[in-house]
């Protein structure tokens, strides 16, 4: 029985979704500056939201052990790259939200995901492109299947009897700042809006175990649009990031309840859809034969991966006063502690010059073990003397210029061997129960960035 509805309208921070009775100009949650809008709330009692079964249903409080574990059944998306990201596939009745820029790819993701789980019943709700665009979409990914359902909806209530009727797997919905209930009656992607959206979807999955994928836009300084706790919802939240200009994509998890937050998967947007990498040090290191200043590789790990990653510096002399420090894919703070850390224990005056630094392949590195990298790419561009193409490094730097060890260095060493480089500059406290007889590769033992330059730059 539907109670009566009850009007009120109250304010709400747009970034953190904090909620208060009148307007305020700063938000005394996250501190936002003039973040608040009025948004008309209908109070619906429980009974009313679609998705609860109504009857005010209990959960019968269990042992840990009674419990049955659904681990094992997993839904495989077929999608090597999304399964490890994930944490080894979908878990039923898990709310997953997928956030990126606008054309990174999000939308085609979805869409594969959803044409490639050919035994499940998947339904695609779109609430930004017609039956026709997707379909258009669907010819250039070349993937068709019999399973799975497009719907252009925004409405929450029509979602609902859709998925009574087809009864699916899997939902896809694109994207949730679209949807729209009919409980409340602020506009679509207002904090009310997307909150209750979200928690009769996030309802509806725990109560039918379906996994359901939410698209989530991104604003301009790259956080998920709508209130903080949306991401506070959903059980997983993924970034889909990647340079427009660049081919690569990256999808990574900030926040995972089944897996790690450590691993990251990459794809390469092509004519005909995304591609999965599945060997990434191909795609990250240059092609040409030739070795020039400025350009180092690094034995990295993200995730359980390990992977070699191109550095590349230029160092110039500053046209103006100030000199420029600018870096694309590596932590700028980080570059500037390391250049200190050259100009004071090594002896490299650099302070006036301007020092650009690039990770190829548009990546973002997390991995400390790049600083040895960055470090020489520094120092060969500031001599103009290159680094031999069969060279690579892995090593953290400390404050007092000592290269502190890192993790699994076998597993590094290994990728390193296995695509071909002759040497590979370790720290040294990493040689404790390693052993190197079994690698062909040549290994050079470190503890101090000067050893390194000497033992290159001779
Ligand atoms: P889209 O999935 O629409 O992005 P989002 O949903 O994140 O906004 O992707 C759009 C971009 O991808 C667009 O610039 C065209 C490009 N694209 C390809 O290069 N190849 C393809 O096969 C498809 C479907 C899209
Ligand atoms: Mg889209």
């Amino acid at each position: 029985m539907a109670t009566k509805a009850k009007t009120k309208s109250a304010w709400f921070c747009q970034t953190c979704g904090v909620e208060s009775a009148k307007w305020v100009g700063k938000c005394p949650s996250c501190g936002e500056w003039n973040s608040f809008v009025e948004e008309v709330v209908v109070k619906s009692s429980p009974s009313q939201i679609i998705g609860s079964n109504g009857q005010g249903k209990k959960n019968k409080p269990q042992k840990i052990s009674e419990i049955s574990s659904s681990e094992a059944s997993r839904f495989d998306t077929k999608n090597e790259e999304l399964n490890r990201v994930l944490g080894g596939g979908l878990v039923p009745g898990s709310l997953i939200l997928i956030g990126g820029e606008p054309g990174i790819g999000k939308s085609t993701l979805a869409l594969q995901i959803a044409l490639n789980l050919k035994n499940y019943t998947t339904l695609y709700v779109s609430g930004e492109e017609s039956a026709q665009q997707i379909k258009l979409r669907g010819n250039r990914i070349n993937s068709d299947n019999e399973n799975c359902l497009i719907v252009s909806e925004t409405s929450m209530e029509n979602i609902f009897s859709h998925v009574k009727n087809t009864s699916p797997d899997i939902i896809v919905i694109d994207s949730i700042q679209t949807l729209a209930t009919e409980s409340i009656e602020a506009g679509p992607g207002s904090v009310s809006q997307i909150r209750e959206c979200t928690s009769q979807l996030l309802r509806f999955a725990k109560e039918s175990s379906t996994p359901v994928i939410l698209i989530g836009h991104i604003t301009k300084d790259g956080n998920l649009a709508g209130p903080k706790i949306l991401e506070h919802m959903v059980d997983t939240v993924l970034q889909f990031e990647g340079d427009q200009n660049h081919m690569y994509r990256i999808l990574r998890s900030t926040k995972n309840r089944f897996g790690s937050t450590s691993e990251m998967g990459i794809y390469e947007m092509q004519h005909n859809g995304l591609r999965e990498v599945s060997n990434p040090s191909e795609l990250l290191l240059s092609q040409d034969d030739e070795s020039l200043s400025g350009v180092t590789i690094s034995a990295s790990i993200e995730g359980m991966r390990p992977f070699l990653i191109e550095t590349q510096a230029l160092v110039s002399s500053a046209a103006y006063g100030t000199p420029q420090r600018s870096s694309t894919g590596f932590d700028l703070r980080r570059l500037n502690m390391l250049l200190a850390v050259l100009e004071k224990r090594a002896g490299f005056k650099l302070s006036t010059k301007d020092v650009f630094l690039n990770i190829a392949g548009g990546i973002k590195v997390n991995d400390p073990a790049i600083d040895l990298a960055v470090i020489l790419a520094v120092l060969s561009s500031s001599t103009d003397i290159s680094i031999p193409k069969e060279v690579c490094f892995s090593g953290e730097i400390g404050l007092s210029g000592e290269i502190r060890p890192v993790s699994r260095i076998d597993q590094r060493i290994s990728e390193a061997e296995k695509l071909g480089f002759k040497q590979i500059f370790i720290p040294k406290h990493n040689s404790k129960g390693l052993d190197t007889s079994k690698f062909k590769i040549k290994i050079h033992l470190v503890s101090k960035v000067g050893e390194v330059f000497q033992t290159l730059f001779r």
